[in-house]
């Protein structure tokens, strides 16, 4: 059985440590060991973490 584990970064992004699908909006699905997603609405890269919540 895999398991996602999720773990909430200080004042950052959110890691999602899979594997995991992530599922878009218009269906696509995207399959990653990792990912890093934003949880501040800062990227300019959405749903991933581009940094920005570390810019001020
Ligand atoms: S959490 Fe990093 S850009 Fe939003």
């Amino acid at each position: 059985m895999s398991e996602v584990k999720l773990k909430l970064i200080l004042n950052g992004p959110l890691k999602a440590e899979g594997p995991v699908t992530v599922v878009h909006p218009d269906g696509r699905e995207e399959k990653k060991e990792s990912c890093y997603i934003c949880r501040c609405g800062k990227s300019g890269n959405k749903p991933w973490c581009d940094g920005s919540h570390a810019k001020k």
